[in-house]
């Protein structure tokens, strides 16, 4: 029997309640795999930063090394400034694991409405890449001559000193902010793009950029990206600009079978990808370290005016978790999970408050693990 130790940081807001839910389909898959899913949940969340002053452990961080897996909620919290728990908590957590990749699937479910007129299947993957660019030189305000200090500068990956020059003063404070690219971190990341457009039978990979802006700098994100290519000759590429993409993704979006995207690009483009293919309640999320441990949450965020309402939709959330046990290496347990979401959505069980009705968070959570038993029968 398959044991997998799983970390569960529940998070703020919807996050305990779509967690829930989603250990509640993993049970169930579990039990008809024959799988063991053991779970270590870990209190770090706002509210835990709000009494302890702690956002996270190194314990807890070496703890997750050591899993097989992490399973995340939400974060977010408006008592606390932003920036504060996501880059010392998420941003953390996929550095300190080596998340590099942040896959995203584009799937339009049965009975999920698409904005677009006249779209009626979607099914597609958006690779962000999850560890350089801008996310590695995240702004940090400067006043009175201060070195800049940001996560490229901690990471270690370059030292920054943007004092300004005597011949500028500009009034007040000021900003800096610089990404980070590495062609070996890009040519990993192309690898993982190709490699899952053969797996997935996708004939198509999208390298999205703005290399007419940046030059040099994308430039080392699309010859990788050319690199790869050269070594599938049977996967045509297409290349687009971030801004032609958005459009693209609104009038095409069948064509596209893998994108890959740097990382703060690949950020905005996919909560496009979540509208077009139903809203957030679908969009599922996995940081991927390959032959690693990687951390699955849905794309959404912790929506703090529903807590406690039993009103979200946990598909994300449960498909996240089945993103975990593909990437697990069991296969046959993530279809089985896919496959009963699109039973429940095809027989019209499951209206969740965005998709327009009352179907309650932990209603679709019973329709799910019957779902999941029913097939097994
Ligand atoms: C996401 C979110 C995060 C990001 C935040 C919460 C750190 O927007 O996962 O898309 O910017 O990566
Ligand atoms: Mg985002």
């Amino acid at each position: 029997m398959s044991e997998f130790n799983i970390a569960l940081l529940k998070g703020d807001g919807i996050g305990p309640e779509i967690i829930d839910v989603g250990t509640r389909v993993l049970d169930a898959v579990a039990n008809v795999e024959g799988l063991s899913l053991r779970y270590t949940e870990y209190p770090f969340c706002s509210d835990y930063y709000i009494k302890h002053g702690v956002i996270i452990t190194d314990e807890a961080i070496r703890e997750f090394k050591a899993s097989s897996a992490i399973f995340f909620g939400a974060l977010g919290d408006p008592r606390i400034t932003p920036g504060v728990m996501e880059l010392d908590l998420i941003l953390r957590v996929r550095f300190d694991l080596d998340q590099y990749i942040n896959l995203r699937p584009v799937k339009l479910y049965p009975n999920v409405n698409c904005p677009l007129k006249g779209v009626s299947d979607l099914d597609f993957y958006i690779i962000r890449e999850n560890s350089e660019d801008m996310y590695n030189g995240m702004n940090r305000k400067i006043g009175g001559g201060k070195t800049v200090t940001n996560m490229g500068v901690v990471r270690g990956l370059y030292k920054a000193d943007f004092s300004l020059t005597s011949d500028v003063s500009p009034e007040g404070d000021y900003g800096v902010s610089i990404g980070f690219i590495s062609r070996s971190n890009s040519e990993r990341t192309m690898k993982y793009g190709f490699e899952l457009a053969e797996q997935k039978n996708k004939d198509t990979v999208t390298c999205v950029h703005k290399i007419n802006i940046f030059p040099e700098f994308y430039k080392i994100w699309k010859d990788a990206f050319n690199a790869e290519a050269a070594k599938h000759p049977d996967i045509k590429t297409n290349d687009a600009h971030v801004d032609a993409m958005t459009m693209w993704l609104v009038k095409n979006p069948q064509d596209f079978g893998v994108v890959v995207a740097p990382n703060l690009f690949g950020d905005i483009i996919t909560d496009l990808a979540a509208a077009i293919s139903g809203g957030l309640g679908f969009a599922a999320g996995g940081n991927i370290c390959p032959g690693g441990v990687s951390m699955f949450e849905p794309i959404h965020g912790s929506a703090p005016k529903y807590t406690g309402m039993n009103v979200i939709n946990p598909i994300a959330t449960v498909l996240s978790g089945a993103m975990m046990l593909e990437t697990l290496g069991e296969k046959s347990a993530a279809k089985r999970i896919d496959d009963a979401v699109c039973t429940v959505l095809a027989n019209g069980s499951v209206r969740t408050k965005d998709m327009g009705g009352t179907t309650k968070t932990s209603e679709v959570g019973d329709l799910l693990v019957k779902a999941i038993y029913d097939s097994a029968r």
